[in-house]
C-alpha cells in the first residue's frame, strides 16, 4: 500500500490449459480474502480460446464464488475482437490501471514462464515465480535433473520424446519395475497420469498421456510410501520460509492422487502428519533447497513421497499451487498461524519489493 491509496492488483485466471476451471476455483477464492482496505481488485479471465476480458472493481461482491467472478468477466456484447488482440488491450490497461498482477493460472499459458515473460515484457510486477523458474518448475523431467544435481533423492524415471526412440526397453523394465506412473512432462492436477501394474497396458498409458498435446512423456518407477507436501514462502525482507508439512491421505477408492481424489473432497489433509520431528525438519529443509535450486520467487509447493526408509524423494514441484480455502498450500500456512488474507499481503508485498527480473 503506497500512503493511504490502495494497492490496485489485477487476479488472472482461467487460461487454456487443462485446469482453467481449477484455475476459476483459485481466483474465487484470492478474490474473497484479498483485504478490500487494502486492495483495488480487477478480475481478468482468460478463456480456453485464449480471449481476455477485464471485470470491473465495484462488482466484485466481498463473499464473490466462481459463478460470480465469471459472470463478471463475461465477454462483451458486439464484434469478438482476437485472442491476441483482447490480451494486448488488456495488457496495456493494467499497465497503467494496476501495481501488480497475481497470476491465479495453474498449468501451460499461466505457470510455465510464457505469461511471466508477457508480464515482463510489459513491465508489470507480479506474484510469484520468474521465467526460468516456471519454465523449469512446470517440467518434470528438468525439475528432477536440477534438483537430482542439488542431492535431493527423486524417482527412477525414463523420458519419451516422441521422437526416433521412443520406447521403454526391457532392460528399463527390469529396472523401473511394476508399477510404473505414466504421465504428461508438463501436466498438472493429475490430468494424464495413468499408473500402469502390467507393461501390456503401457501404451495405452502413454496414449492417454499424450492425449494432453504433450509429446514428452515420463515413465516413472513408483515410490511406495506415504505423500506430504511442503509449502514453502518468501517474504518481503528476503526471508525464506517452510511452513509445516501436509500429508495426503487419499481414500482407499482411489489408486493414487488422481484428478477425482484431488477434488471431490474425500482426501484428508494431516498438518503436520505424525512423524518424527527430525523428518519434519529434513522435508522442510529439502523445499526450501528446492525453492532455492530452481531459482524461485514468493512460493512454491514442494510435493514428495516418503518411503519406508523416511528419507524423502521429491515428486514434483508446483509454481503455482491450488489455491482455493480448501487446497494444501493455503492450508498449510492457515496451520501455521498465517491465514489467507495475510498469506495474500506477504505475497504481494514480495512481488512489489522483488527487484527487476533480469538479477532474478
Ligand atoms: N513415481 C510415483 N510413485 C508413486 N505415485 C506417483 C508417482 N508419480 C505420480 N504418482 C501419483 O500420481 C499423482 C499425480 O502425479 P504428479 O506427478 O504429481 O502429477 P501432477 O503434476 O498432475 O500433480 C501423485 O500425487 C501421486 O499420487
Ligand atoms: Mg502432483
Amino acid at each position: 500500500m503506497i500512503g493511504d491509496s490502495k494497492t490496485r492488483v489485477a487476479v488472472l485466471f482461467g487460461g487454456r490449459s487443462a485446469e482453467h476451471g481449477v484455475s476459476c476455483a483459485s481466483a474465487a477464492s484470492i478474490v474473497r480474502h484479498l483485504s478490500r482496505e487494502r486492495y483495488e481488485v480487477t478480475p481478468v479471465r482468460i478463456g480456453t480460446d485464449g480471449l481476455w476480458t477485464i471485470g470491473l472493481d465495484h462488482q466484485v461482491p466481498a463473499d464473490v464464488d466462481t459463478v460470480t467472478l465469471l459472470d463478471m468477466t463475461r465477454d462483451p456484447a458486439g464484434p469478438r475482437p482476437s485472442a491476441l488482440e483482447s490480451m494486448w488491450s488488456a495488457l496495456s490497461r493494467l499497465r497503467d490501471e494496476v501495481d501488480v498482477v497475481f497470476p491465479a493460472l495453474h498449468g501451460g499459458h499461466g505457470e510455465d514462464g510464457t505469461l511471466q515473460s508477457t508480464l515482463e515484457l510489459f513491465g508489470l510486477p507480479y506474484v510469484g515465480s520468474g521465467v526460468l523458474a516456471c519454465g523449469i518448475g512446470m517440467d518434470k523431467e528438468l525439475t528432477k535433473k536440477l534438483l537430482a544435481e542439488t542431492g535431493l533423492r527423486v524417482a527412477d524415471s525414463v523420458v519419451l520424446r516422441g521422437t526416433d526412440y521412443d520406447e521403454v526397453s526391457a532392460e528399463d523394465r527390469e529396472r523401473l519395475g511394476l508399477p510404473v506412473f505414466v504421465k504428461p512432462a508438463r501436466e498438472g492436477s493429475s490430468v494424464g497420469v495413468s499408473r500402469v501394474d502390467d507393461w501390456d497396458t503401457l501404451d495405452e498409458a502413454i496414449t492417454t498421456a499424450r492425449k494432453t498435446g504433450m509429446s514428452k512423456v515420463l515413465v516413472e518407477a513408483a515410490v511406495r510410501g506415504r505423500e506430504v507436501d511442503v509449502g514453502v514462502l518468501e517474504y518481503p525482507d528476503g526471508r525464506v520460509v517452510a511452513g509445516p508439512p501436509l500429508e495426503i491421505r487419499v481414500p482407499d477408492k482411489h489408486s493414487f492422487f488422481d484428478f477425482d481424489a484431488k477434488y471431490q473432497g474425500e482426501t484428508v489433509f494431516d498438518i503436520p502428519p505424525s512423524l518424527p520431528p527430525a523428518v519434519l525438519e529434513a522435508l522442510q529443509a529439502q523445499a526450501v533447497k528446492a525453492f532455492r535450486a530452481l531459482g524461485c520467487s514468493g512460493l512454491l509447493r514442494v510435493d514428495f513421497f516418503l518411503p519406508a526408509d523416511l528419507v524423502p524423494v521429491v515428486n514434483e514441484v508446483n509454481t503455482m499451487p491450488g489455491f482455493t480455502a480448501m487446497s494444501q498450500y493455503p492450508r498449510m500456512w492457515s496451520a501455521a498461524g498465517l491465514e489467507y488474507p495475510e498469506l495474500l499481503d506477504v505475497l504481494i508485498d514480495t512481488a512489489l519489493v522483488r527487484e527487476p527480473a533480469a538479477s532474478r
